[in-house]
């Protein structure tokens, strides 16, 4: 039995990672996680519950008491492009978190240590034992440091708000191309400048522009990465 091994993906929005990160997971028979969803999660009761997005403890607490499970699609959703269930308190909310104003509420709690310590313990829970690619922005920085293989997904601004656009057309949300490249352009630039757990590439994470290459490809490329390693342990 090959080695178990720790697979962090991290990258901006719309670099692949969800996409890219589950195929990884099918093809190695390890289990997918998607943190993004945890904040994403927390981010939907927030709003709904009108908690201010500055409160730092009411929303650490608000984090504390939720209870997230992430799952895998049924063969149905799987059919439909999803890629995990999210379960909020009892609560399936996999489409309600999909939204542009909860991914923006989303990265403004992220900048909140509080929240991110409860979330991060959540994923190392959930991650202990290896044989899992989970994705996120600070995955293989602070997630997991010690993982086999990190990989530091890119694409150019341009093709990662193309891709989030053709998303939102086929789901029968109309914006328009400029309005998701800013969206996608805030939401980053909120990820790289925060104090607490930035977006930055591990030193030791291997970079991979996908800009020219599709989900297949680039998922095959990690693939082959990870069995170099487990044919060196
Ligand atoms: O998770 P992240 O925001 O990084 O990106 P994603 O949700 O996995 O990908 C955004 C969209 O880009 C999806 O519709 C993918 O199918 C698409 N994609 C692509 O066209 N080519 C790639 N190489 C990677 C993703
Ligand atoms: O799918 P997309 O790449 O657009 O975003 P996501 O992965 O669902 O994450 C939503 C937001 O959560 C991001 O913009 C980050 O602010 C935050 N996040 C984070 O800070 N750390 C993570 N490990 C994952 C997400």
């Amino acid at each position: 039995m090959p080695a178990k091994l720790t697979i962090a993906i991290d990258g901006p929005a719309g670099s692949g990672k969800s996409t890219v990160a589950r195929r990884v997971a099918a093809m190695l028979r390890y289990l997918y996680l998607d943190s993004g969803a945890m904040y994403r999660a927390v981010a939907l009761k927030a709003l709904e519950r009108k908690c201010p997005l500055e409160d730092e403890e009411r929303l650490e607490l608000l984090a504390r008491e939720s209870r997230i499970e992430l799952q895998p699609p049924t063969a149905g959703q799987e059919a439909n492009g999803l890629k995990n269930r999210v379960i909020l308190d009892g609560r399936e909310v996999t489409r309600e978190i999909r939204t542009e104003e909860v991914a923006q509420a989303a990265s403004r709690l992220a900048t909140l240590a509080g929240v991110r310590e409860v979330l991060v313990a959540e994923q190392q829970r959930a991650g202990q034992g290896g044989g899992v690619v989970m994705e996120g922005r600070d995955i293989g920085t602070v997630v997991f440091p010690s993982a086999e293989l990190k990989i530091f997904l890119e694409a150019s601004p341009e093709t990662r708000a193309e891709r989030r656009w053709l998303e939102h057309q086929e789901k029968g949300d109309h914006f328009s191309v400029v309005e998701v490249l800013e969206e996608v352009y805030q939401r980053d630039k909120r990820d790289r400048e925060r104090k607490v757990s930035p977006l930055v590439r591990a030193s030791d994470a291997v970079l991979v522009d996908n800009t020219a290459m599709g989900a297949e490809e680039t998922a095959r490329l990690i693939v082959f990465l990870a069995r170099e390693i487990q044919a060196e342990k």
